[in-house]
């Protein structure tokens, strides 16, 4: 059983919760990474239903926005579990939707921030310390969205075209010490995230889905898992899509 330690970033929301689990499943020791408003009665709670579950899950807060509240919620993950990270999964992501002609900075900054620089503040906290070991993980999660573009997404869509970009330029600055850095581009997964789009939308792009459904969050976490393998060494740079098909490239 490996000892090694998996962060997840927004870990106790909709896909963080099944990526919390696959990881779980894997032998990982992991840590849910939460914002949740501040609201730590509400990951307290998420931790005893998933211990109710069978899972044992630490959770650390942090507002991936923040250079300090990462860094607080890195020195979390350490006191909780007497290591560095060894696996992060930067998940947390928010939509902020509307067509262009009607958004605000704010709805713009706000996507940016949570979706993009989050990689930057996260991401700078742990490379170190993988590099030192000889071993590391990274996977950022993306978005079908910033690979085909998406109506009302113009803030999303570059957030999530940016994080490809950052996994392909970082993936060749630590090649070689034993660390990878994947994307991965989810299609419309069953989620919160997903559901707040008005029900007619939905069935419409639902209907451009050449598998016929919306993905399950346990997709998204066997991806991951796979990804942070220790045989999943070959593999760095890489885009992986789990979209049913809706864009293929
Ligand atoms: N292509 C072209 N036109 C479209 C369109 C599309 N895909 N979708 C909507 N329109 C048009 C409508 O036909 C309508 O046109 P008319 O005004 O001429 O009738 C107009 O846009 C609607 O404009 P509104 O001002 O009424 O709508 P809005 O600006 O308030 O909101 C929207 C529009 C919020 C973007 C809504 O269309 C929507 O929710 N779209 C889905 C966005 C989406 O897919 N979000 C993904 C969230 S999940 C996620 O992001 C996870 C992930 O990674 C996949």
């Amino acid at each position: 059983m490996s000892q090694k330690v998996a962060l997840v970033t927004g870990g106790t929301g909709g896909l963080g919760t099944s990526i919390c689990h696959a990881l779980a499943d894997s032998g990982f020791t992991v840590v849910a990474g939460y914002n949740s408003g501040g609201n730590h009665e509400k990951a307290k709670a998420w931790q005893a239903e998933q211990k109710q579950a069978g899972y044992d899950i630490h959770v650390a807060y942090g507002d991936v926005t923040d250079a300090d509240s990462c860094a607080s919620c890195i020195k979390t993950v350490a006191e909780l579990t007497g290591g560095t990270v060894d696996v992060l999964v930067n998940n947390a992501g928010i939509t902020r939707d509307g067509q262009f002609k009607k958004m605000s900075w704010e709805q713009w900054d706000e996507v940016l921030s949570a979706n993009l620089d989050s990689m930057f503040h996260m991401t700078r906290l742990v490379i170190n310390p993988m590099i030192e070991k000889g071993w590391g993980r990274v996977v950022n999660i993306s978005s079908v969205n910033a690979q085909k573009g998406q109506f009302g997404q113009c803030n999303y869509s570059a957030a999530k075209a940016g994080i490809h970009g950052f996994t392909k330029a970082l993936a060749q600055e630590v090649a070689r010490k034993g660390v990878t850095v994947n994307t991965v581009s989810p299609g419309y997964i069953k989620t919160a995230m997903v559901a707040k789009i008005a029900q007619e939308v939905q069935d419409q792009i639902c209907s451009g889905i050449p598998v016929g459904r919306f993905g399950t969050p346990e997709e998204i976490g066997r991806t991951c898992a796979f990804l942070v393998d220790d045989q999943s060494g070959y593999i760095t740079g890489a885009d992986l899509s789990v979209n049913g098909g809706l864009h293929m490239s």
